[in-house]
């Protein structure tokens, strides 16, 4: 009988192993791909929904339910240095990705340091947002947000009340912070303290606060949410990119031209 225990043949069967299981994992990684992405499309939809106070629980619902009720959405492009709704150029709103638009040089500009206080590096110069509407009118409007955290860029939504001032939802479908720590973004609890709050003060500034610590009942109020305990890096990261994308910078001329109703 032939002798299997030699080294040639065990370093071949080595090989011949490793050789088609890369193989396999590598054609899973391809044909996976697009079901993959497809899946990150949805939980961001899911996202949006329960963030507009559209649907309780995304993760409970079916596929199907969620593209259904998604279509009460509707995508809109907004040109963030003019403050209008893009009209007149190439981008298509259905197939525009204001992410990847944010690395291309030819849809973004280099943010200076001074201004740069989400960490983002680039901004995209058209974004994309959601509007609800309810008898032709503006219900909820979704405003993508994001910037840097401790570890990780964190990615959302913000969404406001018609009257551009009431805080409906926020949350993050995307980062890398650390769980029980900067990871409690994603705690139901706390993304519930951001309801009802309000961004702007009675001068019409922009005054939203993520603040150090519990929020003391008082005028103040209003304009503040709690810090994550154990994670003050994160929760100044959220502070600054949600003042980053609702001032100058971010959507700050957009929503003013919205309440002159001239967008
Ligand atoms: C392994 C590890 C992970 C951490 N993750 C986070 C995090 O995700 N977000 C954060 O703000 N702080 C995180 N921290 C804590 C920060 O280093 C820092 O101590 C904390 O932000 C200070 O918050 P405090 O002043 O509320 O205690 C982590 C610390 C360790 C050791």
């Amino acid at each position: 009988m032939a002798n299997n225990d030699t080294l040639k043949k065990t370093l071949t069967v080595t090989l011949v192993l490793s050789l088609v299981c890369s193989v396999l994992v590598s054609a899973a990684a391809v044909f996976l791909k697009d079901r993959q992405d497809q899946n990150k499309l949805l939980d961001v939809q899911g996202n949006i929904l329960s963030i507009a106070g559209l649907v309780d629980d995304p993760r409970a619902m079916s596929r199907d339910e969620i593209l259904a009720k998604f279509k009460e959405v509707k995508p809109m492009l907004v040109d963030l240095k003019s403050g209008d709704f893009y009209s007149g150029g190439d981008l298509n709103v259905s197939t525009y990705n204001d992410r990847a638009a944010a690395k291309d040089p030819k849809l973004s500009a280099a943010l200076p340091a001074a201004a740069d206080t989400a960490l983002i590096k680039r901004r995209e110069d058209v974004a994309k947002i959601y509007m609800v509407e309810e008898n032709g009118k503006l219900k909820t409007l979704i405003l993508p947000i994001r910037g840097y955290g401790l570890w990780s860029t964190l990615y959302g939504y913000m969404a406001l009340d018609a009257d551009l001032d009431t805080v409906v939802g926020l949350g993050f479908y995307e980062h890398g912070e650390t769980p029980g720590l900067g990871g409690e973004v994603d705690n139901p609890r706390w993304k519930e303290t951001w309801k009802g709050k309000e961004i702007f003060n009675d001068n019409g500034k922009l005054d939203i606060a993520v603040i150090k610590g519990s929020v003391v009942p008082g005028p103040n109020a209003k304009h503040q949410v709690d810090g994550l305990s154990g994670a003050t890096l994160t929760t100044r990261g959220v502070n600054n990119l949600v003042n980053f994308w609702l001032g100058s910078n971010g959507f700050g001329p957009f929503l003013a031209n919205l309440k002159k109703g001239e967008a």
